[in-house]
């Protein structure tokens, strides 16, 4: 599975990325609103100094609704860094413009998806990515982590290609579930990847190696 961190916060990212497990990047609207990113050129510049830190895929939201504009702020986006992966919200214009820009060999990860519906839609638009937001929807008592097994039955029913990007990933809990169920990919915040590290025994065995490290010298 790879590893995506969900945040448009630089020195996070380089942290993710010293760990070595980084496969890529996501960011949203609001992920740059809250690291102050705010106006055209200066969230382009982001994503491009995004680009420079880690190697992998970035994820960078069109903010059109409507086909032309989509098209226009995608291609502007995929321009920017061979990295770029344009991110598309699942309505009826974002389907057809993953459509073109999957005709034009333009990577795509569909967000917004709470459906298999939806899923099955942007499978078959081409998307390079679909990304069911499983916390959005534990949030609302409906279980997050059923989204992703039954999009990756569906997926493997037909060998779809689009790649599941569990998203809206919270804790690390969610990161081992969505390994255990398939998902090709997890986006969260470091904080659930860096839980993946953490264990008592281990804490407590380093601490008793290294007091009977000292014992003997
Ligand atoms: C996905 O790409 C989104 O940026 C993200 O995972 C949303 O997560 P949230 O529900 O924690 O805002």
């Amino acid at each position: 599975m790879k590893f995506f961190i969900d945040t448009a916060n630089l020195a996070q990212i380089k942290e993710a990325q010293e760990l070595g497990v980084l496969d890529g990047v996501t960011t949203n609207p609001s992920l740059m609103a809250k690291e102050g990113i705010t106006g055209r050129n200066n969230i382009l510049k982001h994503y491009v100094d995004i680009c420079k830190i880690v190697d992998g895929d970035v994820s960078a939201e069109v903010i059109s609704t409507d086909l032309k504009g989509m098209i226009k702020e995608g291609e502007e986006l995929a321009e920017l860094n061979e990295q770029i992966v344009v991110k598309v919200p699942m309505i009826k214009d974002g389907i057809k413009a993953i459509k073109y820009f999957t005709d034009k060999g333009i990577r795509t990860n569909c967000t917004l998806v709470f459906s298999c519906g939806q899923a099955l839609l942007a499978a078959k638009a081409g998307a390079t990515y679909v990304s069911p937001f499983i916390g959005r929807l534990d949030d609302i008592s409906t279980d997050g982590l059923n989204l992703i097994s039954e999009i990756r039955h569906i997926y493997d029913n037909y060998d779809f290609q689009t790649q599941i990007l569990a998203a809206s990933v919270r804790h690390t809990m969610h990161v081992i579930d969505c390994a255990k169920l398939g998902a090709d990919v997890m986006t969260g915040p470091l904080s659930a990847i860096e839980g993946l590290l953490k264990h008592p025994l281990t804490d407590s065995g380093l601490a008793k190696f290294l007091e009977d490290y000292q014992k003997g010298n």
